[in-house]
């Protein structure tokens, strides 16, 4: 009887493993194709059902999942938080690798809104490891706030969050040289966020930089305070004729504050990569967006880190080697917080109109967000400079109601069509968009759960970005919630890089 049992056990899991694998294959036939083969997908109707039930019940256990890193590719805002929220359930931890409280990643479930500057955004989930990474700087302060005001929306910080003994400090001087900066450049500013993370970096890479070890040992911080105030103090108030800052009030300020984290501070390193391993699933969350890079972004109208992918293993410590794929998230249209050039932006009516239904103010710094047309050659960029895998397309619901629509195929400047982002910012400031015009839809994407589900507008108009883009679509976005989504097949299963 038990092993007439365990025959047909393992039979079905035979059957469930070729079942799968049929699947597969057919899957990655259409790896980059448009999305109109995706239809014939094996995620919807019966065939679609079946497939799913086999590898549930006899591979749900087994499958491999690839760590995957999730990148804006835009100038940030993408919707980052939202994709990381949904793929967060099926990984073991979620890590942040760059970039500090400027980041604002909005998740909106059925118990609230939560709004994440420094903690990952799979904290929601209880079983999720939340690591902080060596890559990013940290605010203590900020941190704290943060986690202070997620208690009170009862989400659980204890065991399941941690952070790099290695991330730099933010220390005050750091928020007030940004500010002052920025207020001394006048027109020529870059519009930041004022949190200090430009400096932050800057003594990092100058190697005078505090770090979150740093807290644990008192002397060995007082004495990098003492050093760094001389040179800060001459600095501040010969060139900004600010007030001096106190190394004893930076001191107890910051002890207080190692008091409340020191539990928190690990040698995330070796935590990751033991996890890794051990066969467990990590996701990478990106903050900022592609374009906002130091080395790849629209210099020097840019953050201070690494917003691309390589930012994944230099501000974590796991090698490029252990990432399986890297998933771009990018809008359905485009958006910019802060100065610098934005070629398909739009100062009329329809810009306006953009920015009303797609409530796009920043949740950092609550400014307005500059609103323009999607942009082919900031996308197929991103594709190149990430090596990504798959898509998210986040707000297609925002465009609904528009007569037409227009994607940037290319930039006409001084005579010469650009299909391919120019490193000069000259002609990123001064070039001519070349655009593709689209009818829009009529019928609402709203809520949308299936791509059947899509006006033929809107599958035209998506199609078109993902050939534009040169990378296929796994995700779309119809709206702020969790259940707001289509799901044409998991990032987070390994595929091969986009072309
Ligand atoms: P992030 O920084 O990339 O995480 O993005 P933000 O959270 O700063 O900004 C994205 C905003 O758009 C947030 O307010 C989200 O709640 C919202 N959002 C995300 N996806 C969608 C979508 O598909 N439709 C609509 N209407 N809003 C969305
Ligand atoms: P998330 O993670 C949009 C922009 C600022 C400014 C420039 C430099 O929510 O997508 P900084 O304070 O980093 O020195 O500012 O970068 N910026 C963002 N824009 N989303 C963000 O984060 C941003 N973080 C920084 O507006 O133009
Ligand atoms: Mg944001």
């Amino acid at each position: 009887m038990v092993s007439c049992v365990f025959g047909v056990a393992a039979l079905l899991f035979a059957m469930g493993n070729v079942l799968c694998e049929m699947g597969r294959g057919l899957a990655e036939k259409n790896e980059s194709r448009a999305l109109d083969k995706l239809q014939s997908h094996p995620y919807h109707g019966l065939s679609a059902l079946a497939f799913g039930l086999a590898r549930a019940l006899f591979l749900g256990a087994f499958q491999a999942m690839g760590n995957l890193v999730v990148i804006g590719a835009q100038w940030g805002d993408e919707g980052k938080g939202k994709i990381v929220d949904i793929l967060a359930r099926d990984v073991d931890a979620v890590m942040r690798y760059q970039g500090g409280s400027n980041a604002g990643h909005t998740v909106i479930n059925d118990r609230g809104t939560f709004v994440f500057h420094l903690i990952p955004s799979g904290i929601l989930y209880r079983g999720t490891l939340c690591v902080i990474g060596n890559g990013v700087v940290v605010d203590p302060a900020s941190l704290i706030e943060e986690m202070d005001h997620l208690q009170t929306q009862g989400v659980k910080i204890g065991r399941n969050f941690v952070v790099s003994q290695r991330a730099h400090l933010i220390l005050p001087y750091h928020k007030a040289i940004d500010k002052a900066s920025e207020q001394s450049k006048g027109s020529r500013r870059i519009g930041t966020t004022g949190r200090g993370i430009g400096p932050s970096y800057a003594d990092k890479i100058s190697r005078i930089g505090i770090r979150m070890g740093d807290l644990l040992n008192p002397k060995a911080f007082r004495t990098k305070l003492e050093e760094n105030l001389v040179e800060v103090n001459w600095f501040v108030e010969k060139l900004y004729k600010m007030e001096r800052f106190e190394v004893d009030k930076i001191f107890q300020q910051y002890m207080g504050y190692a008091d409340r984290l020191k539990s928190h501070i690990v040698d995330t390193v070796m935590l990751v990569n033991k996890m890794i391993d051990g066969k467990k699933t990590v996701l990478f969350e990106g903050a900022q967006g592609t374009h906002l890079d130091v080395d790849f972004g629209t210099y020097p109208f840019v953050t201070s880190s690494s917003s691309t992918a390589g930012g994944a293993s230099t501000g974590t410590g796991v090698g490029p080697t252990k990432i399986d794929g890297v998933l771009g998230i990018v809008k359905a249209y485009t958006t910019r917080v802060g100065s610098g050039p934005f070629p398909t932006e739009l100062t009329d009516a329809v810009g306006e109109g953009l920015q009303a239904r797609g409530k796009e103010f920043g949740s950092t710094t609550g400014r307005a967000r500059r609103c323009g047309w999607f942009d082919g050659v900031v996308m197929r960029y991103a594709t190149k400079v990430n090596g990504l895998t798959s898509l998210a397309v986040t707000k297609l619901d925002v465009l609904d109601g528009c007569k037409e629509l227009k994607v940037c195929t290319g930039y006409r400047y001084q005579g010469k069509l650009y299909r391919d982002m120019p490193a000069d910012l000259q002609a990123l400031t001064d070039c001519e968009p070349v655009y593709k015009t689209f009818k829009g839809w009529s019928r609402a994407t709203t809520g949308a759960t299936t791509y059947k589900q899509l006006p033929a507008e809107a599958k035209r108009y998506l199609q078109y970005l993902e050939d534009l883009s040169e990378c296929p679509i796994d995700m779309i976005s119809t709206g702020s919630k969790r259940s707001e989504t289509i799901i044409l097949r998991s990032p987070l299963k390994t595929r091969p890089r986009a072309r």
